[in-house]
């Protein structure tokens, strides 16, 4: 058969849908859409001609997203989530040449660079998850490609130190193209769009996904310079973005208050379980800048599968480099958090009593 081998050896992607009655495993919003929210997006998607083909460039979409982050609107590609945009980096500064990024980090950057066949190299976090800075300078001196950062860093949850970014920013400047995923920066208060204002070589990667609250309706978008948007648009499907996916994103965009909330209420619950995860003892809570909580456990596995015998699911992180032991949870609603902390501390008090 003529599968090529860098297809056949790869791994299918690592995901197992488990039923459970709390679910903070995707870094998804808790809360779906209000009613009087949803009644709007059916009115609107009511009126959409369903024989029709969409906007090929997601057109007035782009224009929403430009209006509100004052962006041009040629700088901007939206897709049907951000990691279809990662595949479309790659082919577009990454085949043929080389793909850069860190471990641990969002896993499809290497998964896509795998598949398409393009030159990879994954450098190791530091312990405490900053960037090798050097290392990464070093492997910028020399060829050509795409640097991928998650900035907030994910699974990890910290922001990287906006100097080391910016060193590496500048170390890429003639021959890299640099994306920084920024798909939890609502979280963090922070970005790096004024960055990528002033440099030609830097994409600032979207999503709807997280703070947005429309993981199912898959959308995301990338902030660039009209040039670089070009030629990624060129790689994309046309018309690949439906009217329905665009009218939804369009709505969303008119409603960014709901959205504020959701961020308000999501940071303030991280700080009040990150507070009571830090003081157990036997385990340790990372800081976070994101929607999740890396932990580290004791003994990863049981904890998984018991607090899912307790109705509780999170994700196991525990096969990745340089995170033994580690465990991750979404941060829920203030009633899911409250039942995860009883189930988890439960099911470490008892890894306490194995221990004695
Ligand atoms: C760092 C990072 N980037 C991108 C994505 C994917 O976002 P999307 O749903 O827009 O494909 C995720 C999803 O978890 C993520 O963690």
């Amino acid at each position: 058969m003529c599968i090529r081998p860098a297809i056949r050896s790869e791994a299918p992607y690592r995901f197992r849908a488990e039923p459970a009655g709390i679910k903070l495993d995707q870094n998804e919003s808790p809360f779906d859409l209000t009613e009087p929210l949803k009644s709007r997006i059916f009115e609107r998607l009511s009126k959409i001609p369903f024989n029709r083909y969409p906007e090929i460039h997601a057109q007035g979409l782009r224009r929403k997203i430009a209006r509100h982050f004052e962006w041009p609107e040629d700088g901007i590609v939206v897709a049907g989530g951000s990691n279809v945009l990662v595949q479309s980096l790659v082919i577009t500064a990454g085949l043929g040449q080389k793909v850069l990024t860190v471990t641990p980090t969002f896993p499809v950057y290497a998964m896509q660079a795998r598949l398409l066949d393009a030159q990879l190299i994954e450098l190791p976090l530091t312990t405490g998850f900053e960037l090798p800075v050097a290392a990464l300078e070093r492997e910028l001196s020399s060829g050509r490609g795409v640097l991928f950062l998650a900035n907030p860093a994910a699974p990890t949850g910290n922001l990287h130190r906006r100097t080391d970014l910016l060193s590496l920013i500048e170390a890429a400047a003639t021959d890299w193209l640099v994306v920084i995923d920024e798909a939890y920066c609502q979280f963090a208060a922070s970005d790096y769009l004024e960055v990528v204002r002033q440099h030609r070589h830097v994409v600032s990667l979207r999503t709807f996904s997280k703070a947005f609250g429309l993981g199912g309706v898959r959308l995301g978008f990338a902030l660039t310079t009209p040039d670089v948007a070009e030629n990624v648009q060129k790689v994309m499907m046309p018309f690949a973005v439906s009217s329905l996916q665009q009218a939804v994103g369009e709505v969303m965009l008119d409603e960014i208050e709901a959205v504020t909330e959701v961020v308000e209420q999501i940071s303030s619950e991280r700080a009040r379980l990150w507070k009571a995860l830090s003081r157990l003892e036997n385990i340790t809570v990372f800081p976070s800048e994101t929607n999740f909580l890396l932990i580290k456990v004791p003994d990863p596995a049981r904890v998984h599968r018991e607090l899912l015998d307790r109705g509780v699911l999170i994700r196991r992180q525990d096969h990745l480099p340089g995170l033994q032991g580690c465990v991750r949870v979404t941060i829920g609603s203030i009633e899911e958090n409250a039942l995860f902390l009883s189930a988890f501390q439960e099911v470490v008090m008892k890894q306490d009593r194995y221990d004695e």
